[in-house]
């Protein structure tokens, strides 16, 4: 539970709020790399933070990230001309780089200098592992970016695909570090116990439905580890990672050795980019896993996804949506699916928004299961609370090797620590393998 104004200071995001000022101190992952295919292509509408913004590739295939409105006198740069190394105001012609710094100004008498003193709102932006990265915050030289393995990996290695859900971002987030769901809002019914492998981490999820967790603070975050009962003298551990500002790393089931992982990247209050993450630290994603994400099911079947459109995160709005009840079936519900909603990531969006788009969080009762949750919150607001009253960095910021980590699932006799032995494998480095049942 919190009050009313912690709840408020942990959902708002914009320029100005306590969380914005605090998320501004991070690279934002703000689209990939091929929604701007080419140099002076069509410009991208974003929503990062509250903000509206245009993307653009200049002619030498530098990306600016720019306010949506023209310093002149606010007409949409959406509609720029991108030609010759700046994008153009179509209405009067003024033309900005991709530093913000207006180059030309057609309509003002040539020998006037007032030009030079016109600066269109610009972020610093980097390209990095298929990403376009943007930095929103105050310092003149931006941080160093955090080594996000998935991020370092050669593009093969690596999917990323987005959903736009409609709900704040924290939601989501406490709805991607709360293990306790899985078994049931993910639910598939008829399948019996005995129908999986035994001494499987599925078997060991199953067989005991009521995990222990504990939390154990990092530099990068925290680290989760999700306890059950294995063997007589064992636990099985599903080690779970969530990083500043907004990232979760999702400990990997069997043997394939891909690891998986969300970043939920606030639109504005109401509304959150849900990144998929899926890598693998020695081998190529096949295509059948690329299939398997929900934004690759295309546009045509009853799964998959809208229409593209130019709004900000146009190409990634599900299909099943809040319009249509997410194609919620209440025979599927008797049959088939626990939630009766027939699609493993739409289940997590449709109950995030049916919260609202902020629940008011002074109405809930937490339990033991929500131990995650609750330390997200208080770290986060914690770390708000000290960016504004005594200027202290976030969390991260300055440490970004110590992002190169991953989640693991492990069985441990029951003696042994999770976190000395997860230490042991949770580093992301190539002579490290995956730690995965
Ligand atoms: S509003 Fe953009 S040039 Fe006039
Ligand atoms: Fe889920």
């Amino acid at each position: 539970m919190l009050s009313q104004e912690e709840n408020e200071r942990l959902s708002q995001v914009g320029p100005g709020t306590q969380m914005g000022s605090f998320f501004r101190n991070y690279w934002i992952p703000a689209c990939l790399s091929e929604e701007l295919p080419e140099r002076d292509g069509a410009p991208v509408r974003l929503r990062l933070l509250g903000e509206d913004l245009i993307a653009f590739r200049d002619t030498t295939g530098d990306i600016g990230v720019i306010g949506q409105n023209c310093p002149h006198r606010g007409a949409s740069m959406f509609f720029g001309r991108n030609e010759e190394s700046g994008l153009r105001c179509v209405y009067h012609g003024w033309k900005f780089d991709t530093s913000g710094q207006c180059v030309d100004m057609p309509n003002e008498p040539p020998e006037s200098n007032f030009r030079s003193k016109v600066k269109a709102l610009a972020y610093p932006t980097r390209e990095r592992g298929g990403i376009i990265w943007v930095y929103m915050g105050s310092r003149v030289t931006p941080p160093v970016m955090p080594a996000l393995e998935w991020s370092l990996l050669p593009p093969e290695q690596v999917s990323l695909s987005m959903l736009v859900q409609e709900c704040n971002w924290a939601q989501a987030v406490e709805g991607g570090i709360d293990s306790s769901h899985v078994g049931f809002l993910h639910g598939k019914l008829g399948r019996t116990f005995a129908q999986i492998p035994a001494g499987t981490g599925r078997y060991y999820s199953q067989k005991d439905n009521a995990p222990r967790f504990e939390v154990m603070d990092t530099e990068y975050g925290f680290v989760i580890g999700a306890r059950r009962n294995a063997e007589e003298d064992s636990y099985y551990w599903r080690i779970s990672q969530f990083l500043y500002p907004f990232y979760s790393m999702i400990p990997p089931f069997g043997t394939a050795g891909n690891l998986s992982g969300h970043a939920w990247v606030p639109m504005d209050d109401h509304t959150v980019m849900m990144w998929e993450i899926e890598w693998n630290p020695s081998r190529a994603i096949t295509e059948e896993e690329r299939a398997r994400e929900y934004a690759n099911k295309g546009t045509e079947g009853p799964e998959g996804m809208l229409p593209p459109s130019t709004g900000p995160g146009g190409r990634w709005h599900p299909r099943l949506n809040a319009s249509n009840d997410y194609m919620l079936d209440y025979e599927l519900q008797k049959t088939s699916w626990f939630s009766g909603v027939p699609s493993t990531q739409i289940q997590d969006i449709a109950i995030q928004e049916s919260m609202g788009k902020i629940f008011d969080r002074t109405k809930e009762h937490l339990g033991t299961s929500d131990t995650a949750i609750i330390h997200f919150r208080r770290r986060w607001l914690a770390a708000a609370a000290a960016l504004e009253d005594s200027d202290t960095v976030p969390p991260g910021v300055d440490v970004p090797d110590t992002f190169s980590v991953r989640s693991a699932s492990m069985v441990l006799p029951k003696t042994e620590s999770w976190t000395a032995q997860g230490r042991r494998v949770w580093h992301a480095r190539p002579d490290v393998a995956v730690a995965s049942i």
